[in-house]
C-alpha cells in the first residue's frame, strides 16, 4: 500500500462536487495538490481551507480547454513541488437534449472539455511520470460511459470515448510503470445537474416534439435523488486508485452504479433499450 503523504497530485474540476471531495480527502491524507477549475472564488476558498499557509495546496483558476491553463497546472506542480505523482482528470459536465436538436457546437464543446482537454493535459503530464518510471492517472468516467440514454447521449458519448482512451492509455503506459484507472460514478449529488441544465437550457426549453420526454427525464432525475450517492463515495475510490499497490483498471460506486453495470453486462441490447427508452405520451 502506498500512502498519499507527499504525493504531488493535480486534480481538475475541484471547485465543487467530486473534485472538491477528492481534494479534501487527498489533502487530509497528506498529498500536495494543484487544484483547478474556472470558478476562482470557491477554488481559492478550498485551497485556503485545506492549507492556510499556501504551501501544500495551490489553486489555478481557468478553463481546462485553454492550453495555457493546462500548461500552468503542470508548471505549478513542477515549480512548487518539483515533481508530479498523479493526475486526477475530473473536470467535466453534461449536455442534455435529443441528438436531432443539440447544436453541433454544443456537442463539440462537451467533447472539448470532457475528452480533448483531458487528453491534452494527460499528454503534458505523462513525460514527467515516464521520466520517473512511476505515477498514476485517474480518469473520472461514468456509468454513462457504458450505458447511453436517450436525451443524454451527447454527454454519454464523451464518457464512452473516455473509456476507450483510458483502456488504451493503460496498456501504453504500463511498460513505463504508470498505472491508469477509470472510475465510473453512478448518480452523485453535486453541481452536475444544475450545470447540465444551464448549458442545455436553449435546447431543452425548445425541445418541440421531445418536450414531454424532456419533462419525464427531469422527473426521473428528481426521483433518482433517493438513490444518489455522496461525492465522497467517489473521492474514496480516487484515494484507493492512488494508494492501492495494484489498483484495479476500473472502479464503480456507489452500489447502484455497480448494479447498473452488472445489468448492462448481463442483458441483451434490446432489454437495455427497453429500460432506458422514452415512454409514449
Ligand atoms: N454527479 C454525477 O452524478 C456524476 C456521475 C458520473 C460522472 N460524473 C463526472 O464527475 C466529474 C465531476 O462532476 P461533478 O458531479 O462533481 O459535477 P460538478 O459539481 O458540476 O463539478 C464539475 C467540476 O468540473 C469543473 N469544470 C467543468 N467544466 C470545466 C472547464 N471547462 N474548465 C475547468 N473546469 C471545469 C467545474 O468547475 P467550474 O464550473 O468552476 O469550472 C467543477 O469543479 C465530471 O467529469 C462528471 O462527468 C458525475
Amino acid at each position: 500500500m502506498r500512502t498519499l503523504a507527499d504525493q504531488v497530485v493535480i486534480v481538475t474540476g475541484a471547485s465543487s462536487g467530486i473534485g472538491e471531495a477528492a481534494a479534501r480527502r487527498l489533502a487530509r491524507g497528506g498529498a500536495r495538490l494543484v487544484i483547478s477549475a474556472r470558478r476562482a472564488e470557491p477554488l481559492a476558498a478550498l485551497a485556503r481551507e485545506l492549507d492556510p499557509a499556501g504551501a501544500r495546496v495551490r489553486a489555478i483558476a481557468g478553463d481546462i480547454t485553454d492550453a495555457a491553463v493546462r500548461e500552468r497546472l503542470v508548471g505549478e506542480a513542477l515549480g512548487n513541488f518539483g515533481r508530479i505523482d498523479a493526475l486526477v482528470n475530473n473536470a467535466g459536465y453534461g449536455t442534455r437534449g435529443p441528438v436531432e436538436l443539440v447544436p453541433v457546437d454544443l456537442i463539440r464543446r462537451n467533447f472539448e472539455t470532457n475528452l480533448f482537454s483531458l487528453i491534452a493535459l494527460t499528454q503534458l503530464v505523462v513525460p514527467h511520470l515516464r521520466e520517473r518510471g512511476a505515477g498514476r492517472i485517474v480518469n473520472i468516467g461514468s456509468v454513462a460511459g457504458r450505458i447511453a440514454r436517450p436525451l443524454s447521449s451527447v454527454y454519454d458519448s464523451t464518457k464512452h470515448a473516455l473509456e476507450a482512451i483510458t483502456d488504451g492509455l493503460r496498456g501504453e503506459l504500463a511498460p513505463f510503470g504508470i498505472q491508469v484507472v477509470l472510475i465510473r460514478p453512478g448518480f452523485i449529488l453535486t453541481g452536475f445537474t444544475d450545470a447540465a441544465n444551464e448549458v442545455s437550457a436553449p435546447v431543452i426549453e425548445n425541445a418541440g416534439p421531445y418536450a414531454p420526454f424532456v419533462e419525464d427525464f427531469r422527473t426521473a432525475y428528481r426521483r433518482a435523488h433517493r438513490i444518489a450517492g455522496h461525492p465522497d463515495d467517489i473521492a474514496r475510490l480516487v484515494e484507493k486508485a492512488l494508494t492501492g499497490r495494484r489498483p484495479a483498471p476500473r472502479y464503480a460506486g456507489p452500489g447502484h452504479a455497480k448494479f447498473l453495470l452488472f445489468i448492462k453486462w448481463l442483458l441483451p441490447a434490446r432489454a437495455i433499450d427497453r429500460i432506458v427508452r422514452l415512454r409514449k405520451h
